[in-house]
């Protein structure tokens, strides 16, 4: 018999439904929010209710698109937290009610458990290749940078962590205070692709173990240019790919290291990328080419599926469902991953 799973994604500013078949691919329907454009960063009363909005429509294309009827759905996979906790209500609220109406269980999902099994979305036109047992996940987002270790699809352990901002925090503040624009990583990574990487040297962080640290290398950029334009107003015009391309690199240089390390310490060599950050062309490139000097099997996931989207929480709600795991309708969303 062939487990039909309805995923629910509303961590964020993306209301997104999809519905997999045997871990294969049926629909996956994103609407985007475009009220927060005018305002340099999302506004959580504004997402909540645009999801609100959203959800019905998302959820009936994603059914219509995958050609099955709701009563067809054997379980309801929902992003439990982290996120915003007004949003995450409206995507858990819809989840439980669809759930008792159809009288179809729910499963609860931690979104960045959602990104670090993306490589596992299967699709019915693209030749299956996904990692094995035990991986280390890179996983880097607006709100997380991480190295997992992931021993099966329900096992996993943080091996280091950042310690103040994320990379893509890193990203998404320097660009706005270089005037480039919210959301910063594609911006940044766009003009990365036309600069000089060497150009400029920007502040690594010296920390202990596997753990992270993105604010001083912020800092360290912030400075520069403050300085820069004290002496010449047009330094950023005329500098902006080389800024981009040598702090891009910079970060990049700092993720690779720690990643570097773990794989050395825990022996793995199945390496995989999740999250927003992990749709940067210059990381993705990084990995490839570390990969083939260091010998490792890596996966990268798609781009439509690096941001956040409702395949992965439908394929990890699915490994969830197979094990057993049901989630009871009073369950409430969390907004921290320290309440999982
Ligand atoms: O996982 P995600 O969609 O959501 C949250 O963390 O909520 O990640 C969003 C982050 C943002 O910081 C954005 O700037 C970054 O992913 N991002 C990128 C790129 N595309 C998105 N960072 C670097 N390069 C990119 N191409």
């Amino acid at each position: 018999m062939s487990h039909i799973v309805l995923g629910i994604e509303s961590s964020c500013d993306d209301t997104s439904a999809a519905v997999i078949r045997d871990g294969y691919l049926l629909s996956n329907v994103i609407a985007s929010q475009q009220v927060h454009k005018d305002f340099g960063g999302v506004v959580p009363e504004l997402a909540s209710r645009a999801h609100e909005q959203n959800i019905v429509p998302v959820v009936s294309q994603a059914l219509e698109k995958a050609g099955v009827q709701a009563e067809d759905l054997e379980a309801i996979a929902f992003t439990r937290g982290p996120g915003l906790l007004g949003s995450l209500l409206v995507g858990t609220s819809f989840a439980k009610a669809f759930g008792l109406a159809l009288g179809k269980p729910i499963v609860m999902v931690n979104h960045l458990q959602g990104h670090i099994l993306a490589n596992f979305i299967r699709q019915y036109d693209k030749p299956v290749r996904e990692p094995a047992f035990p991986y280390l996940c890179l996983l880097v987002s607006g709100g997380n940078s991480q190295i997992v270790k992931v021993s099966s699809p329900l096992e996993y352990e943080i091996l280091g962590q950042t310690i103040d901002d994320a990379v893509g925090e890193a990203f998404d503040k320097c660009s706005k205070m270089m005037g480039l624009g919210y959301p910063g990583g594609p911006v940044i990574d766009r003009l990365a692709k036309l600069g000089d990487p060497e150009r400029f040297r920007f502040a690594k962080p010296h920390i202990p173990g596997l753990d992270y640290s993105f604010s001083g290398v912020k800092t360290s950029l912030l400075y520069f240019v403050r300085d820069e334009m004290a002496k010449d107003p047009d330094f950023m015009e005329k500098n902006k790919e080389d800024i981009c391309a040598s702090f891009q690199k910079t970060l990049i240089d700092i993720l690779m290291d720690k990643l570097i390390k773990a794989a050395r310490q825990t022996g793995i060599r199945e390496i995989t990328i999740g999250g927003g950050v992990s749709a940067n062309s210059g990381l993705r490139e990084r990995i490839e080419s570390e990969g083939r000097k260091r010998h490792w099997n890596t996966y990268l996931p798609e781009f439509k599926f690096t941001t956040d989207n409702a395949a992965m929480i439908a394929i990890a709600g699915y490994f969830r469902y197979l094990a057993g795991e049901r989630t009871p309708l009073d369950v409430a969303p969390v907004s921290r991953m320290a309440d999982f």
